[in-house]
Protein backbone atom coordinates (compact mmCIF):
# COMPACT_ATOMS: atom_id res chain seq x y z
CA UNK A 1 0.00 0.00 0.00
CA UNK A 2 1.00 3.56 -0.40
CA UNK A 3 0.31 6.39 2.11
CA UNK A 4 0.73 9.75 1.00
CA UNK A 5 2.18 11.46 4.06
CA UNK A 6 4.46 14.42 5.30
CA UNK A 7 6.11 14.72 8.91
CA UNK A 8 4.84 17.74 9.70
CA UNK A 9 1.03 16.72 9.23
CA UNK A 10 -0.86 15.86 12.09
CA UNK A 11 -3.44 14.53 9.57
CA UNK A 12 -1.02 11.75 8.39
CA UNK A 13 0.68 11.41 11.84
CA UNK A 14 -2.79 9.61 13.19
CA UNK A 15 -2.54 7.27 9.96
CA UNK A 16 1.21 6.92 10.80
CA UNK A 17 0.71 6.13 14.37
CA UNK A 18 -1.89 3.78 13.34
CA UNK A 19 -0.15 1.49 11.42
CA UNK A 20 2.32 1.17 13.65
CA UNK A 21 -0.04 0.12 16.14
CA UNK A 22 -1.14 -2.46 13.86
CA UNK A 23 1.75 -3.98 13.30
CA UNK A 24 1.11 -2.85 9.31
CA UNK A 25 4.39 -0.85 8.89
CA UNK A 26 5.77 -3.69 6.21
CA UNK A 27 2.67 -3.27 4.20
CA UNK A 28 2.88 0.15 3.73
CA UNK A 29 5.32 2.41 1.86
CA UNK A 30 5.22 5.94 3.24
CA UNK A 31 5.33 8.58 0.44
CA UNK A 32 6.72 11.99 1.35
CA UNK A 33 4.71 14.60 -0.02
CA UNK A 34 4.79 18.00 -0.16
CA UNK A 35 1.07 19.86 -0.11
CA UNK A 36 -0.23 23.50 -0.12
CA UNK A 37 -3.25 24.95 -0.31
CA UNK A 38 -1.96 27.65 -2.71
CA UNK A 39 0.14 25.09 -5.32
CA UNK A 40 -0.87 21.81 -7.34
CA UNK A 41 0.63 18.27 -6.92
CA UNK A 42 -0.18 16.72 -9.88
CA UNK A 43 0.77 12.92 -8.75
CA UNK A 44 -1.24 13.60 -5.71
CA UNK A 45 -3.80 14.87 -7.30
CA UNK A 46 -4.64 12.37 -9.83
CA UNK A 47 -5.43 10.24 -6.57
CA UNK A 48 -7.26 12.40 -4.81
CA UNK A 49 -9.12 15.31 -6.54
CA UNK A 50 -8.86 17.33 -3.07
CA UNK A 51 -4.81 17.14 -2.65
CA UNK A 52 -4.73 16.31 0.42
CA UNK A 53 -2.79 14.19 2.74
CA UNK A 54 -3.10 11.74 4.12
CA UNK A 55 -4.03 9.36 1.37
CA UNK A 56 -3.84 5.60 1.28
CA UNK A 57 -3.54 3.74 -1.98
CA UNK A 58 -4.83 0.32 -1.22
CA UNK A 59 -3.28 -3.12 -2.95
CA UNK A 60 -6.18 -3.54 -4.52
CA UNK A 61 -5.91 -0.18 -6.22
CA UNK A 62 -8.86 1.98 -4.04
CA UNK A 63 -7.91 5.48 -3.19
CA UNK A 64 -8.93 6.40 0.40
CA UNK A 65 -9.33 9.45 2.59
CA UNK A 66 -9.26 11.02 5.21
CA UNK A 67 -6.92 10.06 8.19
CA UNK A 68 -10.55 8.79 9.47
CA UNK A 69 -11.40 6.71 6.51
CA UNK A 70 -7.92 4.85 6.58
CA UNK A 71 -7.29 4.60 10.25
CA UNK A 72 -10.81 2.43 10.40
CA UNK A 73 -9.42 0.35 7.09
CA UNK A 74 -6.08 0.37 8.57
CA UNK A 75 -8.10 -1.64 11.97
CA UNK A 76 -10.15 -4.10 9.82
CA UNK A 77 -6.55 -5.55 7.91
CA UNK A 78 -5.58 -6.73 11.51
CA UNK A 79 -7.29 -9.46 13.17
CA UNK A 80 -8.53 -8.60 15.96
CA UNK A 81 -9.37 -4.58 15.78
CA UNK A 82 -7.89 -2.63 17.65
CA UNK A 83 -7.88 1.29 17.35
CA UNK A 84 -11.93 1.56 16.98
CA UNK A 85 -13.65 -0.43 19.42
CA UNK A 86 -17.22 -2.31 18.29
CA UNK A 87 -20.59 -0.96 17.67
CA UNK A 88 -21.69 0.48 21.03
CA UNK A 89 -21.28 3.12 23.40
CA UNK A 90 -17.17 2.61 23.60
CA UNK A 91 -17.20 3.02 19.95
CA UNK A 92 -19.39 6.42 20.28
CA UNK A 93 -16.53 7.48 22.81
CA UNK A 94 -13.61 7.04 21.07
CA UNK A 95 -15.86 8.43 17.11
CA UNK A 96 -16.63 11.59 19.53
CA UNK A 97 -13.06 12.01 21.10
CA UNK A 98 -11.38 11.62 17.30
CA UNK A 99 -14.15 14.20 16.20
CA UNK A 100 -12.63 16.71 18.79
CA UNK A 101 -8.98 16.38 18.39
CA UNK A 102 -9.56 16.65 14.24
CA UNK A 103 -11.46 19.69 14.90
CA UNK A 104 -8.93 21.35 16.96
CA UNK A 105 -6.27 20.14 14.20
CA UNK A 106 -8.48 21.45 11.54
CA UNK A 107 -8.41 25.02 13.51
CA UNK A 108 -4.10 24.92 14.24
CA UNK A 109 -3.55 23.95 10.71
CA UNK A 110 -6.15 27.12 9.50
CA UNK A 111 -3.94 29.08 11.34
CA UNK A 112 -0.87 27.97 10.63
CA UNK A 113 -1.51 28.85 7.19
CA UNK A 114 -2.66 32.14 8.16
CA UNK A 115 0.69 32.85 9.37
CA UNK A 116 2.80 31.47 7.22
CA UNK A 117 1.03 31.31 4.21
CA UNK A 118 -1.19 34.47 4.02
CA UNK A 119 0.60 37.74 3.06
CA UNK A 120 0.74 39.54 6.36
CA UNK A 121 -1.66 42.82 4.92
CA UNK A 122 -4.29 40.10 4.12
CA UNK A 123 -4.19 38.96 8.03
CA UNK A 124 -7.39 38.56 9.98
CA UNK A 125 -6.46 38.13 13.84
CA UNK A 126 -9.86 38.22 15.18
CA UNK A 127 -10.15 34.72 12.80
CA UNK A 128 -7.28 33.46 14.13
CA UNK A 129 -8.54 34.05 17.77
CA UNK A 130 -11.65 32.43 16.85
CA UNK A 131 -9.71 29.43 15.54
CA UNK A 132 -7.55 29.61 18.21
CA UNK A 133 -10.00 29.88 20.83
CA UNK A 134 -11.82 26.35 19.26
CA UNK A 135 -8.11 25.01 20.09
CA UNK A 136 -8.11 25.82 23.63
CA UNK A 137 -11.76 24.71 24.07
CA UNK A 138 -10.64 21.04 23.19
CA UNK A 139 -7.89 20.69 25.00
CA UNK A 140 -9.71 22.04 27.94
CA UNK A 141 -12.22 19.46 27.39
CA UNK A 142 -9.30 16.76 26.85
CA UNK A 143 -7.55 17.95 30.22
CA UNK A 144 -11.08 17.08 32.19
CA UNK A 145 -10.61 13.87 30.10
CA UNK A 146 -7.58 12.44 30.71
CA UNK A 147 -8.18 11.28 34.20
CA UNK A 148 -10.65 8.35 32.46
CA UNK A 149 -7.92 7.45 29.94
CA UNK A 150 -6.58 4.72 31.65
CA UNK A 151 -4.27 2.43 29.76
CA UNK A 152 -6.48 3.05 26.28
CA UNK A 153 -4.86 3.96 23.13
CA UNK A 154 -7.88 4.10 20.53
CA UNK A 155 -8.26 6.56 17.87
CA UNK A 156 -9.55 8.95 20.36
CA UNK A 157 -5.90 8.95 22.20
CA UNK A 158 -4.12 9.34 18.86
CA UNK A 159 -5.95 12.04 17.37
CA UNK A 160 -5.52 13.69 21.53
CA UNK A 161 -1.34 12.64 21.10
CA UNK A 162 -1.40 14.40 17.39
CA UNK A 163 -3.18 17.87 18.78
CA UNK A 164 -0.69 18.35 21.46
CA UNK A 165 2.44 16.78 19.29
CA UNK A 166 1.21 19.51 16.34
CA UNK A 167 0.76 22.51 19.23
CA UNK A 168 4.58 21.59 20.04
CA UNK A 169 5.62 21.38 16.70
CA UNK A 170 4.16 25.02 15.47
CA UNK A 171 2.53 26.66 18.11
CA UNK A 172 5.36 25.93 21.19
CA UNK A 173 4.31 29.87 22.10
CA UNK A 174 0.62 28.98 23.09
CA UNK A 175 2.05 26.97 25.71
CA UNK A 176 -0.89 24.31 25.64
CA UNK A 177 0.51 22.62 29.06
CA UNK A 178 -0.26 25.60 30.95
CA UNK A 179 -2.86 24.88 33.57
CA UNK A 180 -3.24 21.69 31.83
CA UNK A 181 -1.37 19.45 34.01
CA UNK A 182 -3.44 16.28 33.41
CA UNK A 183 -2.91 16.27 29.71
CA UNK A 184 0.61 17.08 29.94
CA UNK A 185 1.60 14.71 31.59
CA UNK A 186 -0.36 11.86 30.03
CA UNK A 187 0.94 13.25 26.61
CA UNK A 188 5.00 12.62 28.24
CA UNK A 189 3.76 9.34 28.69
CA UNK A 190 2.26 8.56 25.77
CA UNK A 191 4.63 9.95 24.01
CA UNK A 192 7.46 6.91 24.95
CA UNK A 193 5.28 4.84 22.52
CA UNK A 194 7.23 3.59 19.49
CA UNK A 195 4.53 4.94 17.65
CA UNK A 196 4.53 8.03 18.64
CA UNK A 197 8.04 8.75 19.17
CA UNK A 198 9.03 7.35 15.30
CA UNK A 199 6.23 10.13 14.28
CA UNK A 200 7.18 13.24 16.17
CA UNK A 201 7.44 16.16 13.45
CA UNK A 202 10.97 17.02 12.42
C1 LIG B 1 2.26 21.86 8.45
O1 LIG B 1 3.35 22.02 7.89
O2 LIG B 1 1.99 22.40 9.53
C2 LIG B 1 1.24 21.00 7.75
C3 LIG B 1 1.64 20.22 6.65
C4 LIG B 1 0.71 19.44 6.02
C5 LIG B 1 -0.60 19.41 6.46
C6 LIG B 1 -0.97 20.17 7.55
C7 LIG B 1 -0.05 20.96 8.20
Amino acid sequence: MKLYMNRASPFARKVRIAVRELGLTGRVQEADTAVSPVAANETLGRDNPLVKIPTLVTDEGDTLYDSRVICEYCDGLNRKSRLFPAAGPQRIAALRRQALADGALDAAVLCRYELALRPEALRWPDWIAGQKAKVFGVLDLLEAETGRFGEEFNIGQIGAACVCGYLDFRFPDWNWRSGRPQLAAWFERISRRPSVAETTPP
